[in-house]
């Protein structure tokens, strides 16, 4: 393994983020490294979300620094290093569930047989390939979240960040569908951090992050 391969993902040094007058959290010391899953909880509003944008580097920080020194130095190549799944599905509608997975693949400039076979892979990976040609509203919630999930996946991506993937679902849905997302994206081998409000989706995930209400990181449990 190169140095590359076993650098962290995504540092947080001395991480603070606040939207005008309102701190959201100052000081935060987070490492995501390869391989690994972690679930950042917390109460709503106490930054989670504002986390993850950050660790995307979707939001710039208003103090301190986020550093991606196992991913790609050039920005846009980074970008596509790092899936997101949000809440939402968000999916076309008037696309098929493999078109819309396919779709971000197709934009980067992805030939239509290699896309669709990246796609018919993800859609696999997190069991809903049956669904492959049919229209997001014909879909289940849960089954609409899977496709999502395999749209963030198809690009293997090294570092997964998911916001509340399993928000829409009911208690036994978004058991499996994040157990479905932690271990496709342990079979390729990525690093996943997921943001949950819910305490059974937080618990499938090796490590656990709770935002404090004082904007304070700790460490809940490791197994
Ligand atoms: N774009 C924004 N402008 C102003 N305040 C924001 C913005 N985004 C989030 N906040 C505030 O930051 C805090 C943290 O929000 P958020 O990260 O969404 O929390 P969580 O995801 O844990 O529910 C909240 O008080 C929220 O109101
Ligand atoms: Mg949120």
């Amino acid at each position: 393994m190169s140095d590359t391969d076993r650098a962290a993902l995504v540092r947080a040094e001395s991480l603070g983020v606040s939207f005008g007058r309102t701190e959201v959290f100052r000081d935060l010391d987070l490492e995501v490294a390869p391989g690994s899953q972690v679930a950042l909880t917390g109460r709503s509003g106490s930054g989670k979300t504002t986390l993850l944008l950050a660790l995307a580097g979707l939001l710039p920080p208003s103090t301190g620094r986020v550093s991606w020194p196992g991913l790609d130095s050039d920005p846009h190549r980074r970008r596509a290093q790092v899936g997101m799944v949000f809440q939402a599905p968000s999916l076309m509608p008037e696309l098929t569930a493999l078109e819309n997975v396919m779709l971000p693949l197709r934009l980067r400039g992805m030939g239509r047989s290699r896309a669709r076979a990246a796609g018919l892979g993800a859609l696999v990976d997190v069991a809903v390939a049956d669904a492959a040609d049919a229209l997001p509203p014909q879909l289940s919630g849960g089954q609409q979240q899977r496709v999502a999930i395999a749209r963030a996946l198809a690009g293997d991506h090294r570092l997964v960040l998911a916001d509340e993937p399993t928000g829409a679902l009911d208690r036994a849905h978004a058991h499996d569908v994040v157990i479905a997302l932690r271990d496709a994206v342990a079979a390729a081998g990525g690093a996943l951090v997921v943001a949950t409000h819910d305490p059974e989706v937080a618990a499938v995930l090796q490590r656990q992050i709770v935002i404090s209400d004082q904007g304070h990181l700790s460490l809940r449990a490791v197994r």
